[in-house]
Formats: C-alpha cells, structure tokens, sequence
C-alpha cells in the first residue's frame, strides 16, 4: 500500500493498490458536470471518500469489503461496539480471528473481524486460499493508527450517499448513465510484471482487461465520463490506445516489501 498527504477523510480500511498519492491527480476530474460517482473496483475507495461526491455507486468482487461497507453505513455502532472488545495491534487476536469462520459470526463483528484483519495484515493485502479463507499474515508494523471512531463516524456519513454492489465490475458498469463519472482501478491482471495474487483467488486476467477496454469503448460512445488508472505495461498500452493519458510517477513497495520500494509509472485514462 502506498501513504500520501494527510486527507480530509481518510479511507478507514488500508488497501494494496489503493490510489492516494493519485489522490490531486484523480481528484481534478470531478467536476460541477458530474451528478454521480461510480467506482466499480472500489477497494478501500480513497477517491471516493476524498471526493465527498452526492451521490454513489461502489461495487467490488470481495464480497468482505462490500458487506463490511454496508454494516458501517447502517449499523456502525454494532461494529465499533465489536472493535472496542478486541485488543489492539495483538498478533495472537489477529490469528484467533484470521481462524473464525465469518459465516459463524453476527454481521457486525464480521465486519469488525474484516476491519481488524485489513489494518494489521502484511500491507494491506487481501488474499484468500482456493475454500475462500483469508491467509494473510500478521504484520503489525507500519500499520499506521487504528482509526479513530470520529473517522469511521465520517467515513459512514459519507457512505449514506452510496449504494453497494457486490459481483464482477460489469454489474456496476451497466448502472452508468451521462452525468456520472466513473473512475476504474483495476488490479494488475496476471500477465503484467511482478503480478502478486493478493486480491482474490479469481485473478484479473487478460481476458478482463479485454472486457474492461471493450467497457472503456462503450462508456465513450455513450459519452459517459470515465478515469482508468493502471500501472504502466503491456496491459496499460491496450487500454490506453485511441484514448487521452498522462503517465505520473509514483513510490510505491513492490508486492509490499519495503526493499523493493521504487519509483513506477501510472497511466491515467480518460475521456473526460
Ligand atoms: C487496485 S484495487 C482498487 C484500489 C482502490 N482504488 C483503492 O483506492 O483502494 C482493485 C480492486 O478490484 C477488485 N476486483 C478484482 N477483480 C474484480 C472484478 N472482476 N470486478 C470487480 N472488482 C474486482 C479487488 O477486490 C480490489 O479491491
């Protein structure tokens, strides 16, 4: 996961890949045009929390993340209420949850079980065994601070003006209308260099990058704003042709660790 300038609402949850040193960059297509948000591989959603946008739409593959978002938009006292038991920064508690089956938990301590994972696994990754377990270890180091429940408080307001879609990015695709701005951050599909599996065990391939350009093409023609940000790479070059891009600099740790912490390129594609 990268780190950026401090935000006016941080994303509660810590992401690998998350965009926030894009943040000004991505930032500056939103503008008074746009009615709607819609972020189909939302991740930890640090654009969309940054934008403070009316209205919403967030979908993702992870159907973790997208209940977890819910229970924090409609029932946060439940969850904060199951965070405060919980010890913090504790690798023997991480590993007692890492271990609980989420379908033998109440809705808000899944979530809370999701959020205590997320803020002190190795970077911020989510990465499950093929029966669908998480198996990512503890790290609780550069973990940053556990956030606080005024962030929470925020980033579930913020939440109230969206609505959750949990499947595949096509689901969400097919809501968006003129007006809206989408803003796509796919994973890096399997082909591209230095791929780690650290999403989901149903990788991003290069048949959905196939599927995600043919998305781009129809999104253009039915001039429906969209943002698509992706490492730089033979991927990259398949969205981006025939489109406007810029290619921007950032630091980041390679597969998370902090030895391969290097410059990359990230191509940012729009039609807006
Ligand atoms: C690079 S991350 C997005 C990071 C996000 N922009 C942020 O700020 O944290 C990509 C996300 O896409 C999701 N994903 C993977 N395959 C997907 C698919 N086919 N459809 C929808 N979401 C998918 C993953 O679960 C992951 O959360």
């Amino acid at each position: 996961m990268t780190q950026g300038p401090p935000l006016v609402c941080p994303p509660f949850l810590r992401w690998a890949g998350s965009k926030r040193r894009l943040l000004p960059v991505l930032q500056s297509f939103w503008t008074a045009k746009h009615k709607r948000y819609i972020e189909p591989f939302a991740g930890s959603a640090c654009l969309f929390f940054a934008l403070n946008p009316p209205k919403a739409v967030l979908g993702d593959l992870n159907p973790e993340l997208v209940a977890t978002y819910r229970e924090v938009k409609y029932r946060l006292s439940a969850v904060l209420a199951e965070l405060h038991k919980i010890p913090k920064n504790d690798a023997a508690e991480y590993k007692r949850l890492r271990s609980t089956a989420p379908k033998e938990m109440s809705a808000s301590e899944r979530a809370a079980r999701f959020i205590y994972l997320n803020r002190y696994c190795f970077n911020g990754i989510y990465r499950t065994n093929l029966l669908g377990q998480f198996n990512v270890p503890f790290s609780g180091q550069r973990c940053g601070s556990f956030p606080t429940d005024q962030v929470f408080a925020q980033c579930s307001r913020r939440l109230r003006d969206a609505t959750f879609v949990h499947g595949d990015f096509e689901k969400v695709l097919e809501k968006a209308v003129p007006g809206d701005l989408v803003y796509m951050d796919p994973p890096f599909a399997v082909r591209a260099r230095r791929v780690f599996r650290q999403y989901h065990p149903s990788t991003f391939t290069h048949e959905d990058i196939k599927r995600l350009r043919g998305w781009m093409e129809q999104l253009a023609k039915k001039r429906i704003a969209f943002v698509v940000s992706y490492a730089e790479s033979d991927e990259a070059d398949v969205l981006k042709q025939g489109f406007d891009y810029q290619t921007v600099s950032v630091r980041r740790n390679i597969a998370g660790f902090v030895a391969s912490r290097t410059l990359t390129n990230e191509v940012i594609i729009a039609n807006c």
